[in-house]
């Protein structure tokens, strides 16, 4: 007989600084209600200056082995998706590993935009059911908003920062890895893409103030919108598919936050009643690969998720990039983030940020 894996754990970390839409009103040329009507997003949570992806990491990982009732020994492998490391290299695992006393364990990031999570828990079901590791710690990881530039207001309102975990381990019952389908089109990069600071543009060779752009986000919006809407009911289909399931059988759509619209649009397009997807956009926009984690720690509060629910998580991002995962829920909770890890700060004023 296989191995199965089931989700014994869920931590959730959103730092305490908070951007509004009026914020943003008093830095570029935007207004609450363009920003609502085209995204649904009021709020999102920010990283401060000294808080790197690994620093937002570590709470919400060890508020999910707090719900698991485990303790860091007990893990055998750490995969953070993010599309925001610490550093180019090492991987954002090893840091997050070796603050939570985890030593000599595997540890590697996986960079595949918004759609991290749902690759990276694809793989952890697969590590676990393969027989390889009995623990596996997932998380979703990113801290945007050093790589956004405030100037710059068709992509500056969209970002937030943030963390969630999973902790996957080996199920004594059935296993709850129902699905999967990922997928990528590496045609056209720059969709969305951050040009500098890799092999192709390094940063050493781009010391002009005028290259500047080179280090933030760029992205072709309605190009991005366009593909999103079709791929995320797409490959939701295929997932459940792979599972012998149909969009009927869905308890809890929780997909990407990216945009209202598209969250809107993917619901329609899978005839899905609207209270079956959870959508937690306003509070913290577009957060990548934690935006999937940072939504089903909400929804496990508010009780939508209940023991033996068929879970749908569905993400696209950079690349382009796309994946969708079918889980049965058990009774996994969301675990308390340790007090002395929420570093409240005063966030600075807007024109330090910026640049400005
Ligand atoms: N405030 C006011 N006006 C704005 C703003 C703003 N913040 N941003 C853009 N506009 C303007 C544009 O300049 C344009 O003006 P123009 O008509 O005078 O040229 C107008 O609004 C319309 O712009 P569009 O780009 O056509 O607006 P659209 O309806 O497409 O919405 C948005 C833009 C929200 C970015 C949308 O395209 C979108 O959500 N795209 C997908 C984004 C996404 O999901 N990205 C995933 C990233 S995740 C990752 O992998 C890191």
């Amino acid at each position: 007989m296989g191995f199965g894996a089931t989700i014994t754990g869920v931590g959730a970390y959103a730092p305490p600084g908070i951007l509004t839409n009026e914020d943003f009103e008093k830095l570029v040329d935007t207004s609450d209600e363009w920003i609502v009507q085209r995204t649904g997003m009021k709020r999102r949570h920010i990283a401060a200056p000294h808080q790197a992806t690994s620093d937002v990491a570590v709470p919400a990982a060890l508020a999910a082995l707090d719900a698991a009732g485990r303790k860091p020994a007990d893990v055998d492998c750490v995969i953070v998706a993010t599309a925001t490391p610490d550093h180019l290299f090492p991987a954002t695992a090893c840091l997050v590993s070796s603050r939570l006393g985890i030593e000599g364990k595997a540890a590697f990031d996986i960079s595949i935009a918004c759609s991290g999570f749902v690759y990276a828990l694809t793989l952890a079901a697969s590590l676990i059911r393969s027989g390889l590791y009995n623990t596996v710690l997932v998380l979703g990881a990113e801290t945007l908003s050093k790589l956004v530039d405030y100037t710059d207001r068709t992509t500056c309102v969209l970002f937030g920062d943030g963390a969630g975990a999973v902790l996957v381990e080996r199920s004594s019952g059935e296993d709850c890895f129902l699905g999967s389908d990922l997928g990528a089109e590496g045609a056209d990069p720059s969709l969305l893409y951050l040009p500098g600071g890799g092999s192709r543009l390094p940063f050493s060779a781009n010391g002009k103030a005028e290259n500047r752009r080179a280090g933030f986000i760029h992205m072709e919006g309605k190009a991005v919108f366009k593909f999103a809407v079709n791929q995320m009911a797409h490959s939701t289909r295929a997932a459940l598919k792979q599972a012998g399931l149909t969009p009927h059988d869905v308890d809890v759509l929780i997909p990407h936050q990216a945009n209202q619209r598209i969250v809107d649009a993917t619901v329609k397009m899978l005839k899905l009643p609207d209270d079956r997807c959870v959508c937690n956009i306003a509070e913290y926009g577009n957060t990548s690969s934690a935006s999937i984690p940072l939504a089903l720690a909400d929804a496990l509060r508010d009780g939508r998720i209940r023991k033996n629910s068929i879970v749908v998580f569905v993400a696209f991002g950079g690349g382009l990039s796309w994946g969708a995962v079918v889980w049965r829920w058990k009774d996994a909770t969301v675990g308390a983030v340790p007090p002395e890890q929420e570093h409240p700060y005063r966030y600075p004023p807007f024109g330090a940020k910026a640049g400005l």
